[in-house]
Order: structure tokens, then C-alpha cells, then sequence
């Protein structure tokens, strides 16, 4: 079998071809590759990869040939995928919480950045890492601007993240912090608040910090337009040049959702429709759609006819369920769909790169999917 996939000229050939009764990613290595350089020329730091926003092995192969060096992990699992892949890559591994004998994976992989947001933490990290390592000390703000909250699981206020700081400089650690401001933030005012915020606590305790971790959160084109990541770089730089001067920390950046969201794009299947208009498709909130009731409206759907015709009626609500026999498996909102869709059309989804495949669960025998790629014209 070649090692390399096949790759189609767009998502309509292949639906064309294929006609496929399972949810179809189409998987553009060019969007990719083209977000990297986004981060790699737009973010004055390192820009890693947030592994658990999409795992698929060619993401990570077509980020590490993109130059993508380093990678947040979050778990031995991830680890492991990252060291298969890119076994030179940097290893982050910032999920604050962790057992020993998770620890005991990261440092035999030799992670090069830890986090975390507790004594009891950074205790157990004391026990197995070596000194001179980075630990980050994530510090949790009550800032807006996100589609949903990080701040209540991980991160110390801002005098416990200071008494933490003291702490892991005086275990000998390289002190650096990090902080989250909450998936999809759509508020560049969020990522100054928290670099303050740092500056600050570097300053009261003494400690300087080695690097700032800006976090993931960063928005994908979803709603927020083409612009908003480069608004949110610019935002980060005035910051730490304003907070720390000269002597700032380096950068180091871990997006998920930003870096791969657009580089998908989803096929579902009309599976039914009932007579009020509400439509069944072939997966739904237990699989790619998981996020839907967290994010609000799915955007940025068209409709093709199995034949790859696009339909074009004047548009409609239409309430969407899942194929699972569940009644939740329903989308939060109705969605505008063309109003000539019947049984057997797909709907395309744009941005679907991000917490979908990561996230889909096999509820009810439901949950397959194929990965096909495609070569988007103008994206070189
Ligand atoms: C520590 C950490 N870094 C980065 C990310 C990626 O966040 P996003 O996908 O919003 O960029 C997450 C998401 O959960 C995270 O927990």
C-alpha cells in the first residue's frame, strides 16, 4: 500500500465519487501548513501545537514538516504519538496534573517544560525531575471573551501563583509561568490581563522569568474573520514590551483549536427527513458535533446534492438531530440550510478541525469516520 493518500481535487469530486454513508473529514495539508506560518512569521516566540485539539498522525506529520518544533502534551499517550513522529520535537507537558507515574513517563521522554498550579504538584514534580528543567505556574484570571471557561479547573490566583513562582525557583527549577485564557477567545484585552499580571508577580517575588507561556485560546476564523489571530499577536507583543521592557521573557505560544480548526472540513449525510423539515444526519453530538452545544450556531455550512450539484433554495431553519437513538443528540440551534436539502444530501462544514475527531465517542455503534485529503487551490 502507498505510503502517501490519495488526494483529491476537491470535497465534491470525492463525494461524488465516493458517496460516503460514514462523516468524511477533508483534510487540506496546504490551510495547515499556511496557519504554521501564520504563528511561525506573526508570533514573536515559540509556536507549539496543542496535540489534544487533533491527534491524527498526518496533522502532526504535516505541522512537524511545517517546522513546528514543539508540542504541548497532555498526557504519556500524547507523549508517545509526538516521540513516533517528531522524536526531536520539544515536549510541553502542560496538563497541571498528573500521577506518578505519569511523571515518571514525561521524564523518561524528556520533557522540557512542565506546568503547574499546586504545592501537592509541584511536590510530586520535585520527587522525579531533574533540576534546571522549566516548571510554568499557571495563574487562573477571571477574564472574558472565551466560548467557555478554563479558569475554574487549573490555575492559581495571582498570590498563590506568586507564593508558587518563589517555590519552584528555590527547588532549583527554571521558573517560567503560563496561563489559558479560555478556548476560541475572541478578547485580545484577555491575553494583556494575564501577561500584567505576570510581570507583576515577577516582580514582587524577585523571580525572573525564564519564558511566558501565552497559552492555547487563541480564535479560528469561526466568526471571529480572518484577522483576529495576527489582532491577538500584536496584543501579546505591546503587552510584554509594555510590562516586562527590554529584559522580557521569551514567548512560547500552544494553540489547538487556531492552528488546526481551518485545515478541516466536515461531510455529514442527510440520513432523514422528517416531515416538519427537522433533518437526521449520520453523526452528531456524541461524535464530530460534540462541541456544538458549547459553541453556539454551527457556521459556515453549504449543501451538495450527491451528485455534487449545490443546492441553492431560499434558506430554512432546520432543526438537526444525531444518528444516535438518544433525544439530546440534537444541535443546540436550528441551522439555515438551503431549503430544497433532501435525504441523501451532504452538508459541508467549514472549520471542523478542532475537538472533533479528538473528542467523538462510539455511543450506539456510531462514530466511524474517514480522513481524506484534498488540495485547496490558492493555499500553497
Ligand atoms: C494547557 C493547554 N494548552 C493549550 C490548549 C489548547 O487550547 P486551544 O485549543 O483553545 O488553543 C489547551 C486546551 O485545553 C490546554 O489545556
Amino acid at each position: 500500500m502507498s505510503r502517501f493518500p490519495q488526494v483529491w481535487a476537491s470535497e465534491d469530486e470525492h463525494l461524488r465519487a465516493a458517496r460516503p454513508e460514514h462523516p468524511v473529514y477533508y483534510f487540506s495539508p496546504e490551510a495547515l501548513a499556511r496557519t504554521a506560518r501564520r504563528f511561525r512569521s506573526g508570533f514573536d516566540g515559540l509556536a507549539t501545537y496543542a496535540v489534544k485539539a487533533n491527534p491524527e498522525r498526518t496533522v502532526l506529520e504535516n505541522l512537524a514538516a511545517a517546522g513546528v518544533s514543539g508540542f504541548d502534551v497532555a498526557s504519556p499517550a500524547e507523549i508517545a504519538l509526538v516521540r513516533q513522529i517528531a522524536p526531536t520535537a520539544a515536549l510541553h507537558y502542560n496538563n497541571p496534573v498528573r500521577s506518578q507515574a505519569e511523571i515518571a513517563a514525561g521524564v523518561a521522554a524528556g520533557v522540557a517544560s512542565w506546568s503547574v498550579d499546586g504545592f501537592g504538584e509541584l511536590e510530586k514534580l520535585k520527587a522525579q525531575v531533574p533540576r534546571g528543567v522549566e516548571v510554568s505556574v499557571r495563574l487562573a484570571l477571571p477574564v472574558g471573551g472565551a466560548a467557555y471557561d478554563f479558569g475554574s479547573k487549573f490555575g492559581e490566583g495571582p498570590e498563590g501563583a506568586a507564593e508558587l513562582l518563589r517555590a519552584v525557583a528555590e527547588a532549583g527549577f527554571t521558573p517560567a509561568m503560563t496561563f489559558h485564557p479560555g478556548t476560541q477567545c475572541a478578547d485580545p484585552a484577555a491575553w494583556a490581563r494575564y501577561i500584567e499580571t505576570c510581570a507583576a508577580i515577577s516582580q514582587a517575588t524577585g523571580v525572573r522569568l525564564a519564558r511566558l507561556n501565552v497559552g492555547g485560546g487563541f480564535p479560528s476564523d469561526r466568526g471571529q474573520g480572518a484577522t483576529a489571530l495576527e489582532a491577538v499577536f500584536d496584543a501579546i507583543h505591546a503587552a510584554r514590551d509594555a510590562a516586562f521592557g527590554a529584559e522580557g521573557p521569551g514567548l512560547v505560544c500552544e494553540p489547538g483549536r487556531a492552528m488546526v480548526a481551518e485545515a478541516f472540513t466536515l461531510a455529514l449525510k442527510v440520513k432523514a427527513e422528517r416531515a416538519c423539515g427537522s433533518l437526521f444526519l449520520n453523526d452528531g453530538i456524541y461524535g464530530a458535533l460534540a462541541e456544538a452545544p458549547l459553541m453556539g450556531a454551527v457556521e459556515r455550512v453549504r449543501v451538495v446534492s450527491p451528485e455534487g450539484r449545490p443546492r441553492a433554495g431560499a434558506p430554512r431553519a432546520r432543526v438537526l438531530y444525531g444518528p444516535t437513538c438518544d433525544s439530546i443528540d440534537r444541535l443546540p440551534e436550528p441551522v439555515d440550510l438551503p431549503g430544497d436539502v433532501v435525504e441523501g444530501d451532504y452538508l459541508l462544514i467549514e472549520g471542523m478541525g478542532a475537538y472533533s475527531t479528538a473528542t467523538t465517542t462510539r455511543f450506539n455503534g456510531y462514530g466511524g469516520y474517514e480522513v481524506v485529503t484534498v488540495r485547496r487551490a490558492g493555499l500553497s
